[in-house]
């Protein structure tokens, strides 16, 4: 046993009423509904976190109905920790409801030394889930993903790759993240050829990032793609939380190797300042706002949080108490975005 896993839960028994408190919401043309929350785990479920504190976090999940986890070969610290993690969760509270629950994974990035641990090969994508699915004790994932385009393998092989997986039995779905409105367009049509359509793209995709409404969005639709917007709360910056400073348990004070405090200027802080009064005026949290304000298009089937603490996935949920937006908050809204 983990010396942080010293305090053993109680076992667990999902809550009843956890289907009635989530929205569901169809992903594309397909035949699978999606919540319109899921939850990452990039952060928060390494060997450096705490393990109850992550068992606390995936069963309250599961309790507000979030029935998408999402993993990759590379969370953790350190790599492919978060998959044992949730492995070790999956054995010890969710055995049960494996088929209530999709999960995925992905391959794309730097994994392991040497040529064939990185990027889109056929022999990367295949051996990475291998691996990923053996640390997760699981037969297969719901959805695997190419994680990033690799502009020097052809498209047939990734795609090809992903097919064969399928084919395999390993993943149920496939779904392509950050590649371009156009590579969108290529792989999409591979894959419908060889008869396992894309099922996802993974964008990031947030009130301050908003390269997907250039093209994209409009290929996915077209397309039959659904769509899952990665740090919708810019890792937190979409919150009050720096408004008053760098709280010590914050990921820029505790974690600086993606969001650094330097890239949270004071003008930017004076954005957020400015949401959160609209935020205030709509009686929800900033955080709630912007999950809100992702989910008014349709094509956005859901949107991807991390969490650190129980009470932030609450609070992330609660967003769909209030989901619309009169015209006028919407035009303050742009107004502040393009300042
Ligand atoms: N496909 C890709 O290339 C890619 C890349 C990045 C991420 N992802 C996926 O997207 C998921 C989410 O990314 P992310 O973690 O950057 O998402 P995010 O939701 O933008 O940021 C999560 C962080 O925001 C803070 N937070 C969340 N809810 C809050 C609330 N209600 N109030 C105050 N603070 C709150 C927490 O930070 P504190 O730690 O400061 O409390 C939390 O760790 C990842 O887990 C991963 O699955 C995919």
């Amino acid at each position: 046993m983990d010396i942080r896993d010293h305090e053993p839960l109680p076992m667990y028994k999902p809550a009843n009423d956890r289907y009635q408190r989530m929205q569901y919401r169809r992903c594309g043309k397909s035949g699978i509904d999606l919540p319109l929350i899921s939850l990452g785990l990039w952060h928060n479920f390494g060997h450096t976190d705490d393990f109850r504190i992550q068992r606390q976090l995936l069963r309250q999940a599961f309790d507000l109905g979030i029935t998408h986890f999402d993993l990759a070969n590379n969370y953790g610290p350190p790599y492919g920790a978060a998959e044992e993690n949730f492995g070790r969760i999956m054995s010890k509270d969710f055995k049960p409801y494996r088929d209530e629950m999709i999960i995925s994974s992905k391959a794309g990035w730097d994994m392991w030394p040497g040529p064939y641990g990185n990027f889109g090969s056929r022999k990367y994508l295949i051996a990475s889930l291998d691996k990923s699915l053996r640390s997760m004790g699981l037969d297969y994932v719901d959805i695997f993903y190419h994680h990033r385009p690799d502009p020097d393998t052809p498209l047939e092989e990734t795609m090809g790759a992903l097919d064969q997986i399928v084919r395999q039995g390993k993943a149920l779905y496939v779904g392509i993240s950050q590649y371009s409105a156009e590579e969108t367009a290529k792989a999409s049509k591979l894959l419908k050829a060889m008869g396992t359509p894309c099922l996802i793209h993974q964008p990031r995709y947030s009130m301050l990032d908003r390269w997907v409404e250039n093209g994209l969005l409009d290929v996915l639709e077209k397309e039959g793609i659904g769509s899952i917007a990665f740090s919708p709360l810019e890792q937190g910056v979409l919150t009050n939380k720096y408004l008053g400073g760098f709280p010590e348990d914050s990921r820029a004070k505790k974690d600086g190797r993606y969001l650094k405090m330097d890239a949270i200027t004071p003008e930017l802080l004076q954005k957020v300042e400015g949401l959160n009064a609209i935020a205030q005026e709509r009686r929800q949290s900033l955080a709630q706002m912007a999950i809100a304000w992702l989910l008014k298009d349709p094509r956005i089937t859901t949107v991807l949080v991390g969490v650190s603490k129980v009470s932030q996935l609450k609070d992330n949920v609660d967003a769909l108490n209030k989901l619309e937006f009169t015209k006028d908050e919407l035009k303050r809204i742009e107004e502040i975005l393009k300042k």
